[in-house]
């Protein structure tokens, strides 16, 4: 499982040891700082949504807001209050079967796709929920032996992490909504692309031969980052910047969505079945495209990265400009020599390798072992972090996952070459 030491947190900061001060005095306030932190990000986020837009669920593959603030709340009483706090009281014996996802060890739990069904608990017993977790887990960091310490706070950072994952998917959840209702409502007016990566556009070299990859050092990651191993790169190019609307625009123009010879066979099949045009929430409206995003109905910026494609599309794209997509190691290698202009806080970006465990990968025994090693099959890596990424989650050794078709993630192209 994810490694951690008591004084690491999430960012890779060391917690300095203060003068005169037990070291465990200080990471009980640096966790209880942590927790704050990152539960109070998930009520902000949800806070923008009426207690209707909580309960709604427009596809199996997304949650309710509601579902994922009582989901990452069971995660903390399932994982480290029951079995921690010998004292804790579970808050309603209804509840994990409700919330728990996909940890079969865990015990049974509630078909995926129903979430939506779920309309009590209501959305003020699930706040009454997270009050009480969050009660008993800073009593857990206040109190816990010193001896216990160390387990403790590595089972927390885990789920802290796993609510931070949980918080993207509820932008994408909530926007996947929003994006079926005629009125286009928005998320938040405010919103907005981050600021477009400046400096000279096109390719450039990656090192080849022989590189480590996967994640180095103490800090936090997730076991399906590890271990960290030899790579060979090839001779290759890699495009500095993610490819664009304008660039996107180019390949629907030229009929690629039309083409099958540019598609997988797959690929081809989904945009049949799917009627793919264009990109994920992109609508034509009066000649002009437009596209559904978290402050509603925008026109298509041509400057701004692509969204909202899936490994088909992103593969058929690179066909059609006569590249490639990079693997996970090659995109790895050039995000450490700094050769990105825009690698992390945009789009998720489609590798061309399969999310396989790395050499020598094995998962950890028991239910949180499942976390990842259990999906190491028919997905594909992304790479990097988007725009709905919350602050501090980003790692260059990251890697999301996805299944081929999926396209309501904040998931965008890069593209490499070969020399
Ligand atoms: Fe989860």
């Amino acid at each position: 499982m994810a490694r951690a030491a008591i004084f690491e947190g999430s960012r890779g900061v060391a917690v300095a040891s203060g003068a005169g001060r037990p070291p465990v005095a200080e990471a009980r306030g640096y966790w209880r700082a942590a927790f704050r932190r990152v539960r109070a990000e998930t009520e902000s986020r949800a806070a923008h949504l009426s207690a209707e837009d909580q309960i709604i669920q427009s596809m199996p593959d997304a949650s309710p807001t509601k579902w994922h603030r009582a989901h990452v709340t069971w995660f903390f009483e399932q994982f480290l209050l029951v079995p921690h706090d010998p004292a804790y009281k579970i808050f309603d014996e209804r509840f994990p079967y409700l919330f728990n996802s996909y940890y079969v060890a865990a015990g049974p739990r509630y078909a995926r796709p129903q979430r939506g069904l779920i309309t009590r608990p209501n959305g003020e017993d699930v706040t009454q929920y997270r009050v009480h977790v969050d009660a008993a887990v800073e009593r857990l960091i206040d109190d816990v032996p010193e001896a216990d310490a160390a387990r403790v706070f590595e089972i927390l950072e885990i789920g802290l992490n796993h609510e931070q994952q949980h918080q993207e998917l509820l932008l994408t959840d909530i926007l996947h909504a929003f994006a079926q209702n005629p009125t286009d409502p928005v998320y938040d007016a405010a919103w907005r692309m981050p600021p477009a990566a400046s400096g000279p556009r096109g390719f450039v070299d990656v090192p080849a031969g022989i590189h480590a990859v996967g994640h180095e050092g103490a800090t936090f990651c997730f076991d399906n980052e590890t271990p960290r191993h030899d790579a060979l790169i090839p001779k290759m190019r890699i495009a500095r910047h993610l490819v664009t609307n304008a660039e996107w625009l180019r390949f629907v123009e030229a009929g690629g969505y039309a083409t099958p010879s540019l598609w997988l066979s797959d690929g081809w099949s989904a945009v049949q079945a799917e009627g793919w045009e264009a990109p994920g929430y992109w609508r034509r409206k009066d000649g002009q495209w437009q596209v559904m995003t978290l402050a509603g109905l925008k026109p298509v910026d041509p400057a701004q990265p692509v969204l909202h494609v899936s490994y088909y599309e992103a593969e058929a794209f690179a066909r059609f400009a006569g590249k490639h997509l990079p693997s996970e190691q090659e995109w790895e290698v050039a995000a450490r020599a700094g050769l990105l202009a825009d690698g992390d806080g945009v789009a998720w970006q489609w590798t061309r390798s399969a999310y396989l465990p790395y050499p020598g990968y094995r998962a950890a025994e028991g239910a949180l072992g499942e976390y990842n090693g259990k999906f190491m099959v028919s997905q594909m890596v992304l790479r990097g972090s988007s725009l709905a990424t919350p602050e501090g989650h980003e790692r260059v050794s990251y890697r999301n996952f996805f299944y081929p078709p999926a396209r309501w993630q904040f998931s965008g192209v890069r593209l490499a070459e070969f020399a």
